[in-house]
């Protein structure tokens, strides 16, 4: 046998053994389903499939197996406001319309007609109260008010002009973390860097790392779109957001390393490829040496 039709076997052989690494790689990035897109209806607003009203008519919860939204009980708000008083009102103004004590109209965002999922997002991700009212960004910070209490204040400033997205609870036991991953790199992975460690933005801005998030609070912010991001509605259902929500919380924050190696959390398909170089590599060399021997 001549040196170069070694070769060939070899790579032959190389090539054959590699197809299920390869197969292995793209089935982690393709998206096998997209029956999800719904337009804006089923997309965290009160078109989805479930709609619970209470007695009087007025909605309590929706949403659908992927994400429940719950409407902050209005019995909350005599001890909302209270709260929002002591804690919000020297910034956004009593009337939580940007104008604080001293009259300035617009030096603070205007709260009314937020969400609840927006008012509780920024509570609970520890943002507000602000802790340096002049930064171009505030900061994720350890939370100073209970949940409750965020609920409370969101259910006081929904009173004064109610609105949607409710507070999100995703159900993340039939989440599709493979789709969830191809979605991410669709839709987030260009500013918050495909591993989710976040990245410089415009103006002193940054994307924020995604590690350590909650998987309500990572709805929340793909639903209400948190300063510089985008508000994700009708381009991505619950049933999407429920697989991203997963794919964060469960892959990105506790990487499984399926590829065997560590190789600082490059993601099946960089581990793939890598498993395809070695392989290829290798099978190369053992056909050379049969060929040898023939
Ligand atoms: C010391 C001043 C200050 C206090 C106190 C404060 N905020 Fe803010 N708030 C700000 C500033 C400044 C921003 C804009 C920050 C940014 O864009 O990152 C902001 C932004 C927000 C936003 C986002 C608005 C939007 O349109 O995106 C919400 C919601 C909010 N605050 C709610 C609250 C609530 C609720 C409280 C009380 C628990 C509170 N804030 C207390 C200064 C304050
Ligand atoms: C255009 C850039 C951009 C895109 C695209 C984007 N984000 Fe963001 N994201 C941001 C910025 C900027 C913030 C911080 C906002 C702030 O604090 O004012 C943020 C905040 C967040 C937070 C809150 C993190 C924290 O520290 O509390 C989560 C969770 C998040 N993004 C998830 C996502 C997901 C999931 C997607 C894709 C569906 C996405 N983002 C797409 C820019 C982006």
């Amino acid at each position: 046998m001549k040196i170069s039709s070694r070769f060939s076997l070899g790579l032959l052989v190389g090539v054959l053994a590699a197809a299920p690494l390869i197969t292995l790689a793209t089935a982690a990035g393709a998206s096998s389903q997209t029956p999800y897109q719904t337009g804006a209806a089923n997309s965290g607003t009160p078109n989805s499939s479930m709609v619970v009203k209470n007695s009087s008519g007025a909605v309590t919860s929706y949403g659908n197996g992927a994400i429940t939204y719950t409407v902050p009980s209005p019995a909350l708000a005599t001890l909302g406001q209270s709260l929002y008083l002591e804690n919000c009102a020297s910034c956004h103004g009593v009337n939580a319309n940007g104008v604080p004590a001293d009259g300035t109209s617009g030096a603070f965002p205007n709260l009314v007609g937020l969400g609840s999922a927006t008012i509780d997002f920024w509570i609970e991700s520890g943002r507000m109260p602000a802790a340096n009212p002049r930064s171009v960004q505030a900061d994720r910070r350890t939370p100073r008010l209970t949940h409750d209490q965020a609920v409370a204040i969101a259910a006081w400033i929904n009173s004064l002009d109610p609105s949607y997205p409710a507070i999100p609870t995703p159900h993340l036991a039939g989440a599709n973390v493979a789709d969830g991953a191809a979605l991410f790199a669709l839709n987030c992975a260009a500013c918050h860097t495909i591993e989710g460690d976040g990245d410089a933005l415009a103006q002193g801005t940054y994307a924020p790392s995604l590690r350590n998030i909650p998987a309500f609070q990572v709805v929340e912010a793909i639903r209400t779109g948190p300063g510089n991001m985008p508000r994700f509605t009708g381009n991505l259902s619950d049933y999407q957001v429920r697989d991203i929500v997963a794919y964060v919380t469960e892959y990105l924050q506790h990487p499984r390393n399926p590829g065997g190696l560590g190789l600082g959390g490059l993601g099946p398909v960089a581990e793939g490829f890598v498993g395809l170089l070695i392989g290829v590599g290798l099978l190369a060399l053992i056909g050379y040496w049969v060929g040898e021997r023939q």
